[in-house]
């Protein structure tokens, strides 16, 4: 499946950097193929995000509606900024502090930090929630799902088992990042999201079959415009678009710093947006089936961990043996999505400190994963913790961030056309000035319309936390 074409180590190419940054430059990983660029990318992008939130807005926010509005959200804002990234981290092939520093000068270097800490704090409560997935796969595997769903989800999710689960699953991302870029991430990429796409399209075609799937889908996708015409529905859908594409924390930016000069940046972005927006949509096309097929409608108001965590085992756990199959192939699919995001989360951090501190690669991702661990005992021991860190780093940080690199790419960056013309065709040269132009004005004009909807709620989620 993978064309097995090297990307060239063409630092030299990039002609101006000095000679230990070359040596710098040519020791660091890179990607063995295309697919595996693809996969990891891809991989990064989809999980928890897809497969329970999506349906979820979708839902609340207008069904096909919602979806038709979510696709513009994904061409216009999202793969623009994606392509923005693999702007800043192919021509610097640098994680993302260095790379600002290196074409945007030290002014630029605080978005760096900004990524970094916002990789902290996601890895820190995905880990997290990631563990309780794996406790239910397994529970699913060896034990069934107890009738009482919520007492099992609190004993899940507070404690002793909700820290030794995230500590697990943090040692699991931690081993394939220590493997590094071609033996640790891509190989996991090559074998885990295939594995995922069969999965999950193997759920929605066998849950199309149950009886009752048809008011799912029917509430699925009913399409009600009047939602649309919400600013704050319109604000979360696209961070929703953000953290799904995993945009806005440099997360593609260091992936695509492990690439080369030939591969077409809008193509392989378009792909990669394609692939998640795919794997979103079909995850609606089972979960709701599911809901309804189960009469777990009531449940669908609740909060989306409680409807994930509590109502979906509740309904399992009526239909026995079948519910068990259904339940563990579910819950492995998503743990497959987490851990491939989680990498990408890990990598951020620990390209970052390779680059910064000159450490080795198996030192930077112990240290970065035991900071992220420790830091992940506060939402593994407090749910309140674990919503605010989701909704100031995946409502405020993320769009921040996507708006920095959208200002940067668009006014700051020297001739990033240049950058983003090799491995493209000289025809697509038009759409490229288009690209550059929808970063320096819609992306910001947009952006901050939506950072002035969620950062309100961002400092509400803070201030609850603290506040008592
Ligand atoms: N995109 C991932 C998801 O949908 C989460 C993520 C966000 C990963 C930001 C990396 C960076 O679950």
């Amino acid at each position: 499946m993978s064309e097995g074409h090297r990307p060239d180590p063409s630092v030299t190419a990039v002609g101006d950097a000095d000679a230990t940054r070359d040596a710098a430059a040519e020791s660091r990983g890179h990607w063995s193929t295309r697919a595996g660029f693809i996969l990891a990318a891809v991989g990064s992008a989809v999980g928890l995000g897809n497969m329970w939130r999506f349906p979820y807005v979708t839902a609340e926010g207008g069904g096909a509606a919602f979806v038709l509005f979510y696709i513009a959200v994904t061409f216009i804002m999202g793969i623009p900024i994606m392509m923005g990234e693999f702007a800043i981290g192919r021509n610097t092939r640098l994680s993302p502090i260095g790379a600002w520093r290196k074409i945007g000068g030290r002014a630029w270097v605080p978005f760096g930090y900004l990524f970094v800490l916002t990789g902290l704090i996601i890895l820190g409560y995905y880990s997290v929630i990631a563990g309780w997935v794996a406790r239910y796969a397994l529970g699913a595997l060896f034990a069934g799902f107890p009738a009482e769903a919520g007492e099992h989800f609190n004993q899940i999710a507070t404690g002793a088992p909700a820290i030794a689960f995230h500590i697990g699953f943090m040692a699991l991302t931690i081993a394939i990042v220590m493997g590094g870029v071609e033996k640790g991430i891509e190989r996991a990429s090559l074998l885990m999201m295939p594995t995922l796409f069969v999965l999950i399209v193997g759920l929605a075609v066998w849950v199309s079959t149950m009886s009752g799937s048809g008011q799912g889908y029917a509430f699925y996708l009913t399409p009600d415009f009047g939602e649309l015409l919400r600013f704050d529905i319109l604000a979360e859908a696209t961070a929703q678009a953000f953290f799904s594409l995993s945009l806005g924390m440099g997360a593609l930016l260091t992936f695509s710093s492990y690439l080369g000069k030939k591969q077409s940046l809008g193509q392989e972005a378009g792909i990669i947006a394609f692939a998640d927006f795919g794997v979103a949509f079909t995850a609606g096309l089972l979960v709701f089936p599911i809901v309804f097929a189960l009469g777990l409608q009531g449940a669908i108001g609740e909060s989306t961990v409680g409807a994930l965590f509590i109502a979906l085992p509740s309904g399992f756990a009526t239909i026995g043996t079948l519910g068990r199959v259904l339940g563990a192939v579910f819950f492995i699919a998503l743990f497959i999505g987490a851990l491939t995001s989680a990498i990408s989360l890990l990598e951020v951090v620990t390209s970052s400190i390779i680059d910064e501190k000159g450490v080795s690669r198996r030192t930077a991702a112990i240290g970065a994963g035991v900071i992220i661990g420790l830091l992940g005992l506060w939402p593994a021991t407090n749910l309140d913790a674990l919503n605010a860190m989701d909704v100031v780093a995946g409502q405020v940080f993320l769009p921040l961030g996507g708006l920095a690199v959208a200002i940067f790419v668009g006014w700051v960056m020297k001739d990033p056309l240049e950058e983003v013309m090799q491995g493209m065709r000289p025809s697509a040269r038009p759409w490229m000035v288009a690209w550059r132009w929808l970063l320096r004005i819609a992306a910001p004009v947009f952006l901050v319309l939506v950072l002035w909807t969620t950062v309100p709620a961002g400092w509400e989620a803070v201030r609850a936390l603290f506040g008592d």
